[in-house]
């Protein structure tokens, strides 16, 4: 049996952490991330504030201790004082991959003229691909559909868990010379 890929989910967010509010938008990511995929996952689930070094300190631990493979982050990457989350993922990341963002936020745009006002990012810590996801749940459902196509062969890429998509739903890519199934 193979372990269950970790994936780890970030809402990011001063009233959500402080319990004034409650947290959309790690639900709706479990949700959409359900409905895309068919291979066995966890969640792991940690509602923060806008704090930059908190963020980049939450992400190091998901990557580097928790091993998720993934980690989404939902929040902060607005151009309010307080959105830091886009500062605090380049900062723990070696790589960035422009094009998550690129498509994030021009699929969006399609739906709403605001998606122009999202800073998000994506990028690559050891091997755990990271990706900014807004904060509202409507968005995370654009911007992860649009982009999830891409990320199982980003994770075979990092040597990562197989991730098996509902190609009903979300039909991954994988170019033809890439490795198959384990
Ligand atoms: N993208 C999509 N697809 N749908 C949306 O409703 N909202 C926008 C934008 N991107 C939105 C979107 C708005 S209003 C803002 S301010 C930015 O995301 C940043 O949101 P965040 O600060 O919650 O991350």
């Amino acid at each position: 049996m193979t372990e269950p890929a970790r994936i780890g989910i970030v809402t990011v967010s001063d009233r959500a952490s402080r319990g004034e509010y409650e947290d959309k938008g790690g639900p709706a990511i479990e949700e959409e991330l359900s409905s895309i995929l068919l291979s066995d996952w966890e969640a792991v689930t940690v509602v923060i504030p806008d704090e930059q070094k908190l963020i980049a300190d939450t992400l190091i631990d998901l990557c580097d201790n928790e091993g998720c493979c993934l980690v989404l982050t939902t929040g902060g990457t607005g151009p309010a004082a307080r959105d830091v989350t886009p500062e605090a993922t380049e900062q723990v990341c070696g790589k960035m991959m422009p094009g998550f963002a690129e498509l994030m936020r021009s699929e969006s745009l399609k739906v709403v003229p605001t998606a122009i006002l999202s800073r998000q990012v994506a990028g690559i810590r050891g091997k755990s691909l990271i990706i900014n996801l807004p904060g509202n749940p409507p968005a995370i459902h654009d911007c992860l559909l649009a982009v999830f196509p891409a990320v199982p062969y980003c994770i075979d890429l990092l040597e990562g868990p197989w991730l098996e998509t509902d190609e009903a739903y979300c039909k991954a890519f994988r170019p033809k010379h890439a490795k198959k199934k384990p």
